[in-house]
């Protein structure tokens, strides 16, 4: 039997099912490669020629994906990306990894998941498989996918299947990556969740199936909601062991000896990303839809929007304490990523923290050997080189991202003043220079 002709299980089964990926960031990249890994031919398309001329010349841009795998995937002729949608008629299976920013009004904006389907929709054909994976409210693969695709005269579950299944990468985590970390997944049908499933099987350890789209893309909200809350209380506790006195980084740590019923979160700058700050919006507009106010979804939002005028506020007492005004004063910023060991800067508190800075006209320099350059409200700052000299020179150092390669205990050797705003000092007794969220 011809490829062509073969039911899609089959095809999944024999691996010639041919695998298409829309979005090649930080989810989609690393899911194309890993199907080609296991012997799929996968398909990337991307809007950004750049990338796609850097997948095709076998670079890599993201740094959980190994260049040496794409170069041998795309030499194998596994691995191609394409710019054109042309080459969705010839996809059996399409998994949707496009961004889901939120609007000025801090509304979802999922125009890029739209743009996307309305593609697919004019390429649809009999036996193709569409999964979304991007993050977003209950709701939008039924209410917003499902009538787009069905516009096409084709039927669910029995033309085409369709289901959601949520994207749990973490960047830079060395131990879970997208092939061991358990994926859920609901489709719009029981056929459709099947077909979704047998898919991921083939290279994701455990694909656990859910009874709907929605049951699978509130599983994701809650995940991320689950984070932004808990991060949300110990930045308050932050505040509060600050009054009091205490190191909150102690007390964390001495709850955490308790062997059930807790689990460690951590205070810090403010919260970044393209997840945390945004996914608990996502679920809090749809609640309002439905006429419930998600009050303690946005109250955490609201704390953790506090903390980087919190550090701010750190900054100038300390330098008040030493009598100088933050006016003028040359302040570093240590990491600008929005977390440590990653090259993203998106939504990073860095950000808040150095246009409150900038605002007070105090001198701001940074260092991230992950982030050459920063482009903050149009204007563009580069990465200084992290010298003795340049520790020496400025007022006050501000680690706002604790990448592992920097060197703690030299950065604070050198420098006059640390405001620590991750506990990456810790163990280094110098109470006069340090001071801690
Ligand atoms: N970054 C993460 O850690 C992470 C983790 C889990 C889930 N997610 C979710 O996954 C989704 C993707 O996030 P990401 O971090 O990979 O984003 P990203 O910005 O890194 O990548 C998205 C890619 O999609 C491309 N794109 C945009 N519109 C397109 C279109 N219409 N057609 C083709 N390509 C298009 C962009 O050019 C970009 O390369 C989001 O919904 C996000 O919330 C992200």
């Amino acid at each position: 039997m011809k490829s062509t002709e073969m039911p899609l299980n089959e095809k999944i089964l024999n691996k010639k099912a041919r695998i298409g990926v829309i979005g090649l960031g930080y989810v989609g990249l690393p899911l194309a490669v890993e199907f080609a890994k296991k012997g799929f031919q996968a398909i990337g398309i991307d809007i950004n020629e750049e990338r796609v001329k850097k997948i095709n010349a076998g670079e890599s841009y993201i740094l959980d994906t190994e260049e040496k795998d794409i170069e041998a995937l795309v030499a194998q002729k596994r691995l191609e990306a394409v710019s054109h949608y042309e080459v969705l008629k010839h996809l059996d299976t399409i998994s949707i990894c496009v961004p889901t920013p939120l609007r000025k009004t801090k509304e979802p904006d999922i125009s890029y998941i739209v743009s996307a389907v309305r593609e697919i929709a004019r390429y649809l054909h009999k036996g193709q498989l569409i999964i979304l994976e991007s993050t977003t409210y209950p709701g939008t693969t039924d209410e917003v996918i499902l009538p787009l695709l069905q516009s096409s005269g084709l039927k669910v579950g029995q033309d085409f299947y369709l289901a959601f299944s949520p994207e749990r990468v973490d960047p830079g985590n060395p131990t879970y990556k997208t092939n061991n970390i358990p994926k859920v997944v609901g489709g719009i049908t029981p056929q459709c969740t099947k077909m979704a499933k047998l898919l991921y099987e083939q290279v994701i350890e455990k694909v656990i199936p859910l009874s709907s789209t929605k049951v699978a893309e509130t599983v994701k909200l809650l995940e991320n909601t689950f984070r932004s809350v808990n991060i949300a209380l110990v930045n308050e506790l932050a505040l509060i062991s600050n009054r009091l006195g205490i190191d909150v980084w102690e007390v964390i740590e001495a709850a955490a000896t308790k062997p059930f019923g807790f689990m460690p979160f951590y205070p810090g700058p403010g919260l970044g990303g393209h997840c945390i700050p945004i996914d608990p919006q996502y679920l809090s507009w749809k609640a309002r839809m439905n006429d419930f106010n998600a009050k303690f979804i946005d109250l955490a939002g609201e704390i953790n929007k506090l903390m980087p005028e919190y550090v701010v506020t750190r900054v100038v007492d300390a330098l008040n304490h030493r009598e100088k005004s933050v006016k003028s004063s040359q302040i570093l910023i240590l990491g600008v990523a929005y977390k440590k060991d990653v090259k993203d800067s998106r939504e990073s508190p860095a950000e808040e923290i150095i246009r409150i800075l900038q605002k007070k006209e105090a001198q701001i320099l940074y260092n991230d050997p992950y982030i050459p350059e920063f482009v903050l409200d149009n204007s563009t700052i580069h990465s200084m080189a992290l010298t003795d000299e340049l520790l020496e020179k400025t007022d006050c150092v501000v680690i706002v991202t604790d990448h592992s390669c920097y060197d703690f205990p030299g950065i604070v050797e050198k420098s006059n003043l640390v405001i620590d705003t991750r506990n990456a000092t810790k163990g280094i007794e110098e109470p006069k220079k340090i001071v801690k969220l």
